[in-house]
């Protein structure tokens, strides 16, 4: 049998969490091709873990403006974009032309035009673009979906989502490119596109309009001056400034072996610097956000994000017209100081009146009850295991019971409320998600979205 042939872009942080599997548990059925990435450095970085702990062997590193040989003298036949947010729509749309199909990271893209480019370049090659929706494979979410489906609230009307990013890992986005409208999109599309795809799939629904509010009120160098931080505000980065020793937002990129290869040597090359100081004046994203959103078959959702708690989870509620169910998970953070899933460090667990994950059913005129959900292994809740099976294993079933399959559209449907929300908080007025990229206008479940 020969094997399929995957090719990477973009071999920062998280391109390993798809790699490693790829090269040791899926490694008779899959080969990896070849890598791409701005920097030398850290594709280095990557063969030397390939060639040693990994046990495979040195693949060929095309830096970004070779990626069309890359496509030509490799042949990949799926390529795996998982470089900065605001590049996967060339990478995407490039891969299609060369009639590979595309597993990208969310967000697919970051704006409407890139996203409409990208559904463009998928109806003209007819080739496969999948999402990498992580979150809609952690048991514990996919129970929420299994309890919706089976109708043990009646139909849901509406949800109530509060997503908090703690001080760790929240402020991690606001070290980095993330901080930049322009390579994020906002963290209303980079981060939550994953909450917003997560509503849409439970609900299986699709969103029509949105309205939202934005504010920066913690980070940035205005902000740290007006509640008396100035001081964490005079380095313009961590490493290498021993005056932030202090500083609990500190990140120091000498610490790990992994943050020295894959960051601290890649500056030169690269220009990327991992740890600004989130105090800093050029910041223009927000880090609170609040928004409504209505379905096109009447639903509603009230979200709110907030970037700078002391506790980092997600506390959900589903109001259904027999019930209601409650959800809610509070991870310790994992992301900041992880490179390989192996590795992540779970921080102290919140209190037991916090209770990590649970699901609480509240049937209309009947006692509640706790539902049980099996306990969750492995990186973001157990689920890119099950994901990477998914993507890798030639016994994954080609349709999922669940639906988990997400398209270029069910991708852009996620996306779209993103988007709008931040031409709404732009422009302070609701914005239809339909003038931005229309979306098969007669369908009504997100089910009937590729
Ligand atoms: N689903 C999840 O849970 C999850 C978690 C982390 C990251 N992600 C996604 O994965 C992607 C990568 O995130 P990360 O944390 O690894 O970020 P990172 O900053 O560690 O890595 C980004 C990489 O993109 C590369 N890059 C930048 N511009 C490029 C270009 N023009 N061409 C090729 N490569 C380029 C950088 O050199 C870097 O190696 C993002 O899209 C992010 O949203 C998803």
């Amino acid at each position: 049998m020969s094997k399929h042939r995957f090719a990477f872009v973009g071999t920062g942080g998280r391109a390993l969490s798809f790699i490693e599997p790829l090269v040791t548990t899926y490694r008779d059925s899959n080969e990896l091709v070849a890598l791409c990435d701005l920097s030398p450095t850290r594709m280095a970085y990557y063969n030397a873990m390939l060639s040693g702990e990994l046990g495979y062997h040195n693949v060929p590193a095309y830096p970004a403006d070779r990626f069309g040989a890359l496509l030509r003298e490799t042949k990949p036949q799926t390529v795996f974009v998982c470089s900065k947010d605001d590049t996967h729509h060339d990478y995407i749309i490039r891969s299609l032309h060369a009639g590979c199909d595309v597993i990208t990271e969310k967000p697919m893209t970051i704006d409407a035009a890139k996203c409409r480019a990208i559904l463009a370049a998928q109806r003209t090659s007819g080739r496969r673009v999948r999402v990498a929706f992580n979150y809609r494979w952690a048991p514990f979410r996919t129970k929420v979906k299994e309890l919706i489906a089976a109708g043990t609230i009646g139909r849901i009307r509406s949800v109530n989502l509060e997503y908090l990013l703690d001080t760790n890992h929240g402020a991690d986005y606001f070290r980095r490119w993330h901080a930049h409208a322009a390579e994020s999109g906002t963290l209303l599309v980079h981060k939550s596109t994953h909450h917003f795809d997560l509503v849409n799939w439970w609900l299986d629904a699709i969103p029509q309009q949105v309205f939202a509010f934005g504010d920066l009120v913690f980070y940035g160098r205005a902000n740290a001056e007006a509640r008396g931080d100035g001081h964490l505000a005079r380095y313009p980065r961590y490493t290498g400034h021993p005056e932030s020793k202090n500083d609990p937002f500190r990140l120091d990129l000498d610490e790990s072996a992994a943050f020295r290869g894959l960051y601290r040597a890649a500056e030169e090359d690269s220009g990327y610097i991992r740890d600004h100081n989130v105090f800093r004046s050029d910041i223009d994203i927000y880090d609170q956000m609040s928004l409504n959103v209505r379905y096109r078959t009447g639903e509603l959702l009230t979200y709110s994000l907030t970037c700078y708690s002391p506790r980092e989870g997600m506390r959900v509620c589903l109001n259904g017209d027999r019930g209601r169910i409650e959800y809610q998970e509070f991870i310790g953070t994992h992301m900041n100081r992880a490179v390989r899933p192996g590795d992540f460090k779970l921080d102290q667990k919140p209190g037991a009146e916090a209770e990590g994950e649970w699901i609480r059913v509240y049937p209309h005129f009947k006692p509640s009850y706790l539902v049980n959900v099996p306990p969750a292994t492995g990186a973001h809740g157990g689920a890119d295991a099950v994901l990477s099976h998914s993507f890798y294993s030639p016994d994954a079933p080609a349709t999922d019971p669940w639906g988990r399959f997400a398209g270029h559209e069910q991708g852009a449907a996620s996306i779209l409320v993103g988007i709008a929300g931040v031409e709404s908080i732009r422009h302070n007025t609701p914005v239809n998600l339909h003038h931005l990229v229309p979306l098969r206008p007669e369908a009504k479940k997100l089910s009937e979205l590729v």
